[in-house]
């Protein structure tokens, strides 16, 4: 999303439409082009860009400013960033409300009285409140702030999952899913004896949705699946897997991790029971992410972990539990750090999702017909031309060629005047039963940061 177009703005090799072909913006140097200075722009928020500054830039030219991260060199050499999927830099802007709250009101939450943390509660909960409304989820106490989405998985997985599944039951999940989304319904299965059922990929290589309709059954209980794929870059339909699913009384979780960074995503009309999302892909500090959970269906759910806060009364021998969120936010979060997220959310948000997501649709598409045009690529998922939406991401395998190979010769671009860094990897998604495992593919995310 968002760094998509850092990334490609950084290569200013964009088709016309999509940046600034201005005198000074770029010099041609053998395919590549070398970046020319910069403009000044205030790296303590988004500027409002001027109206002919907008006409003339991409927002990619626009937003690149705002991450220090990316106006550094390596050995003489820009910084090209690729593994947005990865995890996404970080605006000035965030980087400045980590810093305040630490330097100027950093307390406990909920806890004290003092000035200090009746300043970090307010912020901590309203960085809760911005979170609910960038999904438009119906109250902010459907929020639960976690960890990161793995932890937000395993919550629903240990508190819903132990609790509700039992011998017999099916968990349906597809097979391009991230690790994080398979092993805690592993765990959760060799514990109550519940099934994994996999949905497989069509020879288009996108998940098969007619065999995924086809395995929900009554036995089906929950219905695991990405909203957009960090591996094939496609998207999945969310509402008809809802509706299908909830017909038959199974739950859907919904792992957004790289779609809420990159489009307009509201829970509400998605519909899934559950939903998870990693403030560090979205521009905002690590160590924090959320779940969205529909807020009978939280009230009605046992604690994730036990210890202070989730707590109404303690007794020598039992406790009762708060109410949600609180009940599955044991101990002391990581309260800066939401507190950024809100920053990120800020900042996302004045850009606007919808144009973020126009935007990266064009660089979904440029990323795309650049790779595939160069001779023995193959690329995995759809291509933009057999789908409504292709995220700006490209797992791709050169034949004959190891990816480790392919990472040196991008290192090498380096002569070029550009150090890119990207991914040789499984993804975190690759599982045995992946039909074109590859002992690893080469991972080009781009998005706007
Ligand atoms: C689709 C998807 N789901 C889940 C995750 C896990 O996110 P985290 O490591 O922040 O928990 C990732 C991370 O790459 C992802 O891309």
């Amino acid at each position: 999303m968002v760094s998509a177009a850092a990334a490609a703005s950084s290569l200013r090799c964009f088709p016309p439409s999509l940046g600034n072909r201005g005198p000074g913006a770029a010099t041609a140097r053998g395919g590549l082009v070398r970046l020319s200075s910069r403009r000044a722009r205030s790296t303590a928020g988004v500027a409002a860009p001027s109206r002919e500054a907008e006409s003339a830039a991409s927002l990619g030219d626009l937003t690149r400013v705002d991450f220090p991260i990316l106006d550094q060199e390596f050995d003489g050499s820009k910084l090209v960033y690729f593994d947005n999927g990865a995890t996404s830099q970080k605006p000035s802007c965030v980087m400045k409300t980590l810093d305040e709250y630490y330097r100027f009101y950093n307390s406990n939450v909920h806890r004290g009285i003092h000035v200090l943390s009746a300043k970090a509660t307010d912020a901590y909960e309203s960085a809760r409140t911005k979170v609910a409304n960038f999904v438009n989820a119906a109250n902010s106490r459907e929020i639960v702030f976690t960890r990161n989405a793995t932890e937000a998985i395993n919550l629903v997985a240990y508190s819903w999952g132990m609790s509700n599944l039992k011998q017999g039951d099916e968990i349906v999940l597809t097979i391009a899913e991230h690790h994080s989304a398979i092993v805690p319904w592993q765990f959760v299965s060799q514990k109550t004896g519940a099934t994994l059922k996999y949905v497989g990929l069509t020879k288009e290589g996108v998940p098969d949705i007619e065999q995924l309709k086809g395995l929900l059954s009554n036995k089906t209980k929950i219905v695991v699946v990405h909203h957009v794929s960090n591996v094939l870059g496609s998207m999945l339909p969310i509402e008809d897997i809802v509706t299908w699913s909830n017909r038959i009384g199974a739950k859907v979780l919904v792992d957004a991790c790289q779609s809420v960074p990159h489009m307009p995503v509201d829970v509400q009309r998605l519909g899934a029971d559950f939903l998870v999302a990693s403030s560090h892909k979205m521009c905002g500090p690590t160590g924090v992410g959320f779940l969205h959970g529909k807020f009978d269906l939280l009230s009605s759910m046992e604690p994730f972990l036990g210890g202070g806060e989730m707590i109404a009364d303690v007794f020598q021998d039992k406790s009762t539990y708060a109410e949600p969120p609180s009940r599955f936010e044991a101990g002391t979060p990581a309260i800066g750090e939401a507190i950024g997220l809100g920053t990120a959310i800020d900042y996302l948000s004045q850009i606007g999702m919808q144009k973020i997501h126009e935007y990266e649709n064009e660089l979904a598409t440029y990323l795309y017909e650049s790779l595939i045009a160069v001779p023995n690529v193959r690329i995995y998922g759809p291509a933009p031309c057999q789908t409504v939406h292709r995220a700006p991401l490209c797992s791709f395998n050169v034949e004959n060629v190891h990816p480790t190979d392919i990472a040196e010769i991008l290192d090498l671009q380096r002569e070029l005047g550009h150090q890119m860094a990207a991914k040789t990897a499984d993804h975190g998604a690759v599982i045995s039963k992946w039909p074109f495992s590859a002992p690893c593919t080469y991972l080009c995310s781009s998005k706007l940061d």
